[in-house]
């Protein structure tokens, strides 16, 4: 018996990195999955990926989750490829050049309000007709440790996830208070071990090791996580494990917040 067997995911920005990692968690565990990117290209070769180890486990998707129109019609093909839809992980997300307010532009923001928050609106609406029919269901939203914690430099990516963690809530009270049995959870990583650090491997001249290490300075555990170390979180909230947890927060951050 696997944890989340007979589940349905839709994961966004599942193309590589975090979502990569959940997928491959949760297909293990017994779910199907339908990974989306705004890279179809790379969504197929992991779906592929995935099906040569568990025939049929996964779909791909090109899907741009700041595209109201594309969510409709993903999360329509993703229901009929999979035959239904009961976890969503609201994964994509980008961050933007370190720039302090005076320099920042509001295109700086559009662009994170875009990919990292309206995005989780549209999925929650979008997913949420589908998720309350296969209910018991889960939406899991991916924010940040940056929002919990502000850093200098970074408003529009320490804003937007803050709005996320809100957001959960907003969306967790509102199943609750209709019966719907679809719970909504945040979680809330410290630096993990993905594409998305590349700018910080590059400002250490190419070299990964010593941008870990500098990552690593603030975090009580002294290392940098895993895409596992994500994905193993999202694989409880899948499951019904986590069946009396909703509208809270998990931080993945080695210790870092209990500063
Ligand atoms: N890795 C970390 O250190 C870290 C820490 C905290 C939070 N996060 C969050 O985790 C999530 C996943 O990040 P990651 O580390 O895997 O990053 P990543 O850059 O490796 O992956 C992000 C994926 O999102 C896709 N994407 C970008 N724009 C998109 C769009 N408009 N529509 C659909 N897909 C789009 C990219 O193609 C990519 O495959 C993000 O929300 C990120 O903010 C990551």
């Amino acid at each position: 018996m696997g944890r989340v067997d007979g589940k349905k995911a839709l994961i966004t920005g599942a193309a590589g990195g975090l979502g990569e990692a959940m997928a491959w968690m949760l297909v293990r565990e017994g779910a199907k999955v339908a990974v989306t990117d705004i890279d179809g290209p790379r969504a197929q070769a992991l779906a592929a990926a995935i099906n040569a180890d568990h025939p049929g486990a996964a779909f791909a998707f090109a899907h741009d989750v700041a595209d109201e129109a594309q969510w409709v019609s993903v999360i329509e093909a993703a229901v009929a490829a999979m035959g239904g839809l009961s976890i969503l992980v609201n994964n994509a997300g980008v961050g933007g050049p370190l720039t302090f307010v005076e320099a920042d532009t509001v295109e700086n923001w559009q662009r994170q309000y875009d990919i990292n928050l309206k995005s989780v609106m549209l999925g929650c609406k979008h997913a949420m007709p589908h998720l309350r029919d296969a209910a018991p269901a889960s939406i899991i939203n991916i924010s940040s440790i940056a929002g919990l914690a502000a850093a200098p430099g970074m408003g529009p990516y320490n804003a937007t996830k803050a709005a996320v963690w809100m957001y959960t809530k907003t969306i967790a009270l509102e199943a609750a208070k209709q019966d719907w049995n679809v719970r909504c959870n945040s979680v809330h990583p410290v630096f993990i071990k993905t594409p998305i650090l590349d700018p910080f491997v590059a400002m250490a001249g190419g070299d990964e090791a010593k941008a870990h290490e500098r990552l690593s300075r603030g975090i009580p555990l002294k290392r940098i996580g895993e895409p596992d170390d994500v994905a193993y979180c999202v694989l409880y909230l899948a499951s019904d494990e986590s069946k009396f947890v909703t509208g809270t927060e998990f931080r993945i951050d080695g210790g870092m917040t209990a500063q």
